[in-house]
């Protein structure tokens, strides 16, 4: 590699334009002085999936505004979407199948049923963490924190249980695109259940 390339000049020159760049104050999208990207970092580091904690949250950064209940809020909006769309799926697959009598055909059964009770599961949970947001100096505080929890822990239970249904039915290419769908879904829950448990824990 010799220095006399045309394109490492172009590329020095871009390296040299980037360093200007830096040290401006309109380099990013985020405002001078907001921490939310590098708080919904470090609140990630305490789920199981922190990349996928990061990478669904940090563009939501201007309404976490650096607050845990915020961001567990958003957390569990983001995780009712997902669960949502699941659901919506698997009961697609499922009116198609409906006539076919097989193992696959109870496991998808079982599954969608199981996702539109998560569903309802999420959305409460989400609910019960905006009032949390809403009156963070109310007695009720430690109430709505627990049902929170049980709430999204029974949305994973559900979850498990679509995926468990479909331990007896060989391998296929619907079995392999619900349960990878459910499986993503579920570090979903999971992270948003370790961001409310992060709240009892710095309480
Ligand atoms: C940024 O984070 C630091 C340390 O966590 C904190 O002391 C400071 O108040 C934060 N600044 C803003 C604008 O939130
Ligand atoms: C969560 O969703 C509700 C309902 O759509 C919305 O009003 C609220 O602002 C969302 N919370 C956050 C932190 O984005």
């Amino acid at each position: 590699m010799a220095l006399k390339s045309p394109q490492i000049h172009i590329l020095l020159l871009f390296s040299a334009l980037t360093l200007v760049a830096g040290d401006a104050p309109a380099a990013g999208p985020i405002a001078p002085g907001d921490n939310s990207t590098a708080f919904i970092r470090s609140s990630c580091g305490a789920t199981l999936y922190p990349d996928l904690c990061f990478s669904s949250l940090v563009r939501y950064a201007a309404n976490v505004r650096s607050d845990p209940v915020r961001l567990a809020w958003l957390s569990a909006n983001v995780t009712l979407g997902r669960v949502r769309a699941v659901s919506s799926h698997v009961s697609s697959l499922q009116r198609a199948s409906a006539a076919v009598e097989s193992r696959e055909a109870a496991a998808l059964r079982d599954c969608a049923e199981a996702l539109d009770d998560a569903t309802d599961l999420a959305r409460n949970a989400a609910a019960e963490i905006g009032r949390l947001a809403a009156s963070e100096a109310s007695p009720e505080v430690g109430w709505w924190v627990s049902n929170a929890q049980t709430w999204m822990s029974a949305v994973i239970t559900n979850e498990d249980t679509c995926t468990d249904g479909f331990a007896s039915v060989g391998p296929g290419p619907l079995k392999a695109d619900v349960c990878r769908r459910v499986r993503w879904a579920k570090e979903y829950s999971s992270n948003s259940l370790a961001l409310v448990n992060k709240l009892v824990s710095s309480r």
